[in-house]
């Protein structure tokens, strides 16, 4: 059969049962993406004769004789349609990950369709950018009316450069007028709106991810998961699913090294407990990995996975985190010890962290008002859209080579030495786009699997997730049960806080313990009280994994500090921002949970706070003109948070910028792009440093052979960490080059480094007008606000995305998504179907405003600000339904059931 791809024609015939996009994608055509395979996502979109279709549904016979346009087809030769002209210049993507398929469906709209967008939307789903950009780079689009590329007629009334709403608040020199490369050498370029460097090939579908290449002849691997919740495996019979034609290898425990890991990186393997195998004789969820087949094609795979014969015996397993440490439960991983990283194997005990000073029954006792409390929060998974997955192979120079998508490839890279007894040299990892992660990719879910069965085989073998596989068998946020009993005397002063954890971190302690140090060390240091008292535990169950996202437990704890500090306020009749000028920290103030005095490396690099409650409180009382519909009761919420802007214990960068002869720039940075825009940032910082045009600079990153060492992105520190040192490596060329050395044929290179010991601290403050229906418990979000402390705003327009993003998916946990947990311990809704990823619809614009601050720490006076906008974010939401409804949620998400009981409730106590 025959179609028309983007004005060419494709021979060939469809494998039974095949649809488009798969067909599409095995021609070449990669600016289809594969987000999900249930029509739930719109990452593979496409134009069927004109009309937009999700081809992962559409049958590929069913194309013969039709025109197919994808994102790289719907404009001519190497221009822009009108839509991907304003996605770039609105910044309407961040990872990149949906924008083709994005595109792909706005270009088929009209202006009748605007009226309703967010219903055009319904399909297409955005993970990054909280859609604001996205709604506005459509119906100016449309608006447009003016064909392929030509000028704007202004009928929208918006134009790309009235982005940043509060840009009079942003430093001085962030105009967000300027954007793309500044023409002028030694022209500013940090602090303005620079584009990010691949935006033009990720409106086209070009920019190519971790699967858009493919090496003839690779494998395909699929995994077979345990049916039980705690396990021990008795026998494996391989022999039927090795006898079927084309299978290569079924993997299992007994092709496994011996060595214990744990699949969370950090700059130190032991920060985490090794209680993992790559396969493991006992499985403790269900969904755990059991075998793996290696075949020709993932139908072969498929049907050698059913011919697996597994024999199990069945062990005891225990759910609740609280019967899970009772010392009478199930021991899930008998035999580790502190050395292992497991503090209490025998009470499935992970880590605690107790501490405190000064008198804290006598400060509650003494205290005016006492608010007290159990909140909990529900599991949430990170729907990046791009899933997890690698192709591995063995290079020229015979060195196992991974391209992964991964937020950490040299922490990858030196743990599969370590589990594989290699030596590092012969292990290259590195990634391409990476199409989302929010933490999730700063583990090790298919790079280890995928080098067994390479070395097994000696052939190239791939291994990408499915979207149910995302659900069972990465990880989730930790659910935290936390208990916050706070006093205050009459003049709202704190007395004391008492904060009790448990974290659940599931079957593998993978960012156990980090998580719950840094989810309440900030949340309690963000305030001054005499007196704190800290009991927190991490404790394993038999249920699926918990891991690293997005405030890494901040959020979980700031809840319910913020919610009481609320309850505070409200009974001693105080105003939530005065409550909080009253109680936060100052700049200078010691900071600690266990003791009282400045921790080691962490500073007040700068101090915005008192600025933003100024923003968001004049935000709030200035409203925006949205009314609540007729009946509905309305309430307004606020909350804060503080943040280490780096990991603590050390995050290392190490940087160069290499001057080459034809008058060009090489900045090699080893940490990777993932949505956060550390690449449009490092090329800005470059560029400033040197006084160049950016059109002159060059970036490589994210690849351990081309690039040298990166901790890797997370912890928010693209800019803190790895900036600084392409900040160093910049200044060190350009003192060369001002010595008046020559630049030789190989290039003249400056280098920079940095460990990241000395940390500073980051502010948001989040503030929301909602309306509640006492009858339904539906809310409505009328005003949405956050103010933010990033010191000097290196990209705004980028910067205002991330906060953006932040708080669309705080949203998203704060009254929508649970990944909801069977009797046997692993997810009953692991698809977008019955999972609610944040639909355009249901995410408001959100008001963004800068405080005016220049870190001494960071590069240009820079903080981070990726994952710190979602942690005030559902306490605020809390604060504010509270004040509507007159009952105080105590558990996220507040779906519309459970806010319908909250206002019944406080009713009935009325009534
Ligand atoms: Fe939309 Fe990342 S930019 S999913």
């Amino acid at each position: 059969m025959t179609m028309n791809v983007d004005g060419a024609p494709i021979e060939g015939e469809p494998k039974p049962g095949q649809c488009l996009r798969t067909f599409l994608r095995s021609r070449g055509a990669t600016a289809v993406k594969k987000g999900c395979d249930a029509g739930d996502c719109g990452a593979c979109a496409v134009l069927v004769d004109g009309e937009p279709v999700h081809s992962c549904l559409y049958p590929a016979v069913r194309a013969e004789g039709r025109t197919i346009t994808t994102a790289a087809g719907i404009a001519q030769d190497d221009a822009l349609a009108p839509v991907q002209e304003e996605f770039v210049d609105r910044f309407a993507f961040q990872c990149g990950f949906c924008t083709p398929g994005m595109v792909v469906t706005a270009a088929s709209l009209t202006e009748d369709d605007l009226p309703d967008l967010d219903r055009r939307l319904k399909g297409s789903l955005c993970r990054c950018t909280g859609y604001r950009p996205i709604r506005e780079a459509v119906e100016h689009a449309v608006r447009r009316g003016c064909g392929g590329g030509g000028e704007c007629d202004g009928v929208c009334g918006t134009t790309a450069s009235s982005l940043v709403p509060g840009e009079d608040r942003a430093t001085a020199s962030s105009s967000p007028a300027a954007t793309a490369s500044s023409p002028n050498p030694g022209a500013p370029v940090v602090g303005t709106s620079a584009r990010p460097p691949a935006a033009t090939r990720v409106v086209q579908g070009r920019e190519p991810y971790t699967f858009d290449t493919w090496i003839p002849g690779t494998l395909h691997m699929r995994v077979l998961g345990s049916p039980h919740a705690h396990a021990r495996i008795v026998s494996i019979d391989a022999s039927a699913a090795l006898a079927i034609d084309g299978v290569h290898a079924v993997l299992t425990h007994e092709d496994a090294p011996a060595t214990l890991f744990s699949t969370a990186r950090h700059e130190s393997r032991m920060d985490d407990p090794r209680d993992t195998r790559i396969l493991d004789d006992v499985v403790r969820f269900q969904g755990q990995r059991v075998a793996a087949v290696v075949a020709d094609s993932l139908a072969i795979a498929d049907a050698a996975i059913e011919a697996l014969k597994v024999e199990y015996e069945v062990l005891d397993a225990v759910f609740d985190p609280e019967e899970a440490r009772s010392g009478a439960a199930p021991v899930i991983h008998p035999g580790r010890t502190p050395e292992d990283g497991v503090l209490d194997a025998s009470r499935n005990l992970v880590a605690s962290w107790k501490g405190g000073y000064g008198e804290v029954d006598s400060g509650l006792a003494s205290a005016a008002a006492v608010a007290t409390g159990t909140w909990s929060n529900s599991r949430v998974t990170h729907a990046q859209l791009e899933t997890h997955g690698s192709v591995g192979w063995i290079d020229d120079l015979g060195r196992l080579t991974l391209r992964t998508s991964s937020q950490v490839p040299f922490l990858v890279r030196d743990e599969l030495a370590v589990i594989l007894d290699r030596a590092p040299e012969s292990v290259r990892v590195f990634t391409a786009r990476v199409g989302g992660g929010f933490g999730g990719k700063q583990e090790i879910f298919t790079e280890d699997i995928v080098s067994l069965a390479v070395l097994k085989t000696g052939r190239p073998v791939a291994y990408e997730m499915t979207r149910t596989e995302e659900f069972i068998r990465t990880a989730t946020r930790h659910p935290f049960r936390v208990t916050a009993t706070l006093g205050a005397d009459a003049d709202g002063i704190l007395t004391a806080m008492d904060i009790q954890v448990l974290s659940n971190t599931g079957a593998y302690g993978n960012h156990a313990i980090g998580v719950m140090f840094h989810g309440c060390a900030e949340s309690l240091e963000a305030y001054r009280s005499p007196a704190k008292r800290l009991d927190a535990e991490v404790v394993y169950t038999n249920t699926t994994p918990a891991g690293a996202f997005r405030g890494y437990g901040l959020g979980q704890v700031i809840f319910a500090v913020e919610s009481a500090i609320d309850e505070l306020a409200l009974k001693l009749g105080i105003d939530p921002f005065e409550m909080r000028r009253l109680n936060a920290v100052k700049d200078g103030d010691p900071l600690g949970v266990t003791e009282r005095q400045h921790q080691d490396g962490l500073i007040f690099g700068s101090y915005g706070l008192d600025q933003c409650l100024d923003l968001a409180e004049a935000a709030l009382a200035r409203g925006n003109g949205v009314s609540a519909p007729d009946g509905w009761s309305v309430g307004e919420g606020m909350a804060l948070s503080m943040i280490a802007t780096i990991p603590p214990r050390g995050h290392h960068a190490t940087a160069s910028v290499t001057a080459r002869p034809d008058g060009t720039f090489l900045v090699a940075a080893g940490t990777a792009e993932f949505g956060n825009g550390t690449h449009t940032v490092h090329t800005q910082i470059a560029a400033e440093a040197l006084g160049v045009p950016l059109s002159l600079i060059e970036l490589r990153a994210s690849d351990t052979d081309a690039t040298a060492y990166d901790t890797g992105a997370f912890g928010s520190t693209g800019i803190t960490v790895a900036g600084k040192a392409v900040h160093a490596a910049a200044l060190a060329l350009k003192a060369r080059l001002d010595a008046g050395e020559e630049i030789p044929a190989e290039g003249l290179v400056g280098e920079g480094s940095t460990d990241g010991m000395i940390r500073s601290l980051a502010f948001n403050v989040q503030a929301f007008r909602v309306a509640v229906d006492l009858d339904t418990g539906a809310v409505k979000i009328l005003q949405s606000i956050q103010s933010a402390d990033a010191g000097v705003v290196l990209n705004p327009a980028q910067c205002r995305g991330q906060i953006e993003g932040g708080v669309a998916q705080g949203i998203g946990s704060a009254l929508y998504e649970e990944v909801l947990i069977g009797d046997e311990g692993s997810p009953t809704n692991p698809a977008f179907r019955t999972y609610r990823v944040p639909q355009s619809a249901d995410v408001p614009d959100t008001e963004v405003y800068f405080a005016e601050t220049s870190d001494e720490l960071g590069p240009f006076g820079a903080k981070s600000m990726s994952e710190s906008p979602y942690n005030p974010v559902a306490p605020a939401l809390a604060n504010a339904i509270m004040r509507a409804v007159g009952s105080r949620p105590y558990e996220i998400p507040m779906s519309r059931d459970r806010v319908w009981r909250l206002a019944s409730a406080a009713e009935r106590v009325s009534g």
